[in-house]
């Protein structure tokens, strides 16, 4: 079971944008000492994920339209619209914490194995084995692919308002979808739940007291996306980013930001967090010093982010390295989709968010940009965490079919 943290705050706080700057924050943020980093600077995931079939490094873009907007010297875009084979960054994170979980469960890690079909047949001793989760699109699919190659079951649970074209791809796969009459947070429970039963691993992003190894094990495999782009902005002979903006659901991928960015030597960014507004957990856990539950009301369209409860793991490396945290509303997330469009990077909304919360911060009604390292010269990431994973939506905010479609 999902024990929930207290206290509880309405999610309805909060309308149109909010930015809520670390009053201590330091101009360029760093873990705190005490903030225990939630994963062991590793090596490992970006060594596996160049051994799975498909694997290319996502492309690292300059987007100059944006750059404009912002009045910033470089934005790049990291884009995740194609990650091995899905559409998400999800994989990366997906594929290493079962490569590790399922390799423990093995009592060894398969060796010389090439493809998927070899680790297939090595995990098969631990059939019959059933992967639970609960996700708001993508980590679910992950999940269910994942599963699919490598021959196990797969149970996804999702929130009611989650729409037919993620829960259709999610089912393509092969896995057995629920729909929770509810948000996100009860779809997690209800994953927590059924993983209770015999034969079933529950493959979750989150984390709460007492379920933390495959999460942080999640988090470790996002590590690959920021090697990527220190081996290519290095190529390049680029500056590591001054700012980098990430956009948050429970916080798993804003963790591996901090964690990765924050304990850089010579190069810690400023690290903004981004939230829809009516999910913005951090930022009211951040207010309150504590993790906060959000009720309800989760609803926006960046489906990716519309969580009411921050991971376990990620509140204390998120309250000790994130400079500020950014609410956004829908109309500024589809503003972020048309400019990365603009761009040439096709986006989905939760996707766009990361360049969203620079657009509230330096377009909205409070001036911050100063504040937050957005100046001239500034080297700027966002990373663009997955594509149109609802065309139909991406279409009617950009006035014209992504390609991908
Ligand atoms: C596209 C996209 N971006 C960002 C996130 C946020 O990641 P996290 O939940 O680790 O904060 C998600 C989570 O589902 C997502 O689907």
């Amino acid at each position: 079971m999902v024990a929930r943290p207290s206290p509880s705050v309405p999610a309805t706080r909060l309308a149109g944008g909010e930015i809520y700057v670390r009053p201590t924050a330091p101009p360029r943020a760093r873990v705190d000492a005490d903030a225990r980093p939630a994963v062991e600077r590793l090596t490992d995931p970006p060594a596996f994920h160049r051994r799975l079939p498909g694997y290319r490094a996502t492309p690292l873009r300059r987007a100059v339209a944006a750059e404009r907007r912002l009045g910033v010297g470089r934005l790049w875009v990291k884009d995740e619209s194609q990650r091995l084979g899905l559409p998400a960054f999800k994989m990366l994170g997906v594929s290493w914490a079962l490569y590790r979980t399922l390799s423990e469960r093995l009592g060894q890690e398969p060796e010389g194995w090439r493809d998927l079909d070899d680790l297939a047949r090595a995990f098969a001793l631990l059939r019959p084995l059933s992967l639970v989760c609960a996700t708001d699109g993508n980590h679910g699919r992950a999940v269910a692919r994942m599963a699919r190659l490598l021959g196990l079951e797969a149970r996804v649970f999702v929130p009611e308002n989650t729409v037919a074209t993620r829960v259709d791809a999610i089912a393509a796969e092969g896995a057995t979808v629920t729909v929770v009459a509810g948000t996100y947070d009860e779809a997690v429970s209800r994953a927590a739940e059924e993983s209770d039963r015999p034969g079933a691993l529950l493959a979750s992003d989150t984390s709460w007291p007492g379920y933390e190894e495959f999460p942080r094990r999640v988090i470790e495999g996002y590590a690959t996306i920021f090697a990527e782009i220190e081996d290519e902005m290095a190529a390049d002979g680029a500056r590591a980013p001054d700012v980098v903006a990430v956009q948050i659901g429970v916080g798993a991928l804003a963790t591996a930001v901090v964690d990765w960015y924050g304990a850089r030597p010579g190069g810690a960014a400023g690290i903004i967090g981004v939230e829809p507004t009516r999910a913005a957990c951090v930022l009211e856990s951040l207010r309150a010093g504590e993790i906060v539950h959000l009720e309800g009301g989760q609803d926006s369209i960046m489906a990716g982010l519309n969580c009411g409860t921050p991971s376990l793991l990620a509140w204390p490396v998120l309250a000790g390295g994130l400079a500020a945290c950014v609410a956004i509303d829908d109309d500024r997330a589809r503003a972020a989709v048309r400019l990365l469009a603009a761009d040439g990077v096709e986006s989905g909304e939760s996707g766009a968010a990361g360049l969203g919360g620079l657009l509230e911060i330096v377009e909205g009604p409070l001036e911050q940009r100063t504040g937050l390292g957005l100046e001239p010269g500034a080297s700027v990431l966002v990373i663009s965490t997955e594509g149109p994973t609802d065309p139909a939506a991406w279409e009617a905010i950009v006035g014209r079919r992504p390609a991908c479609a």
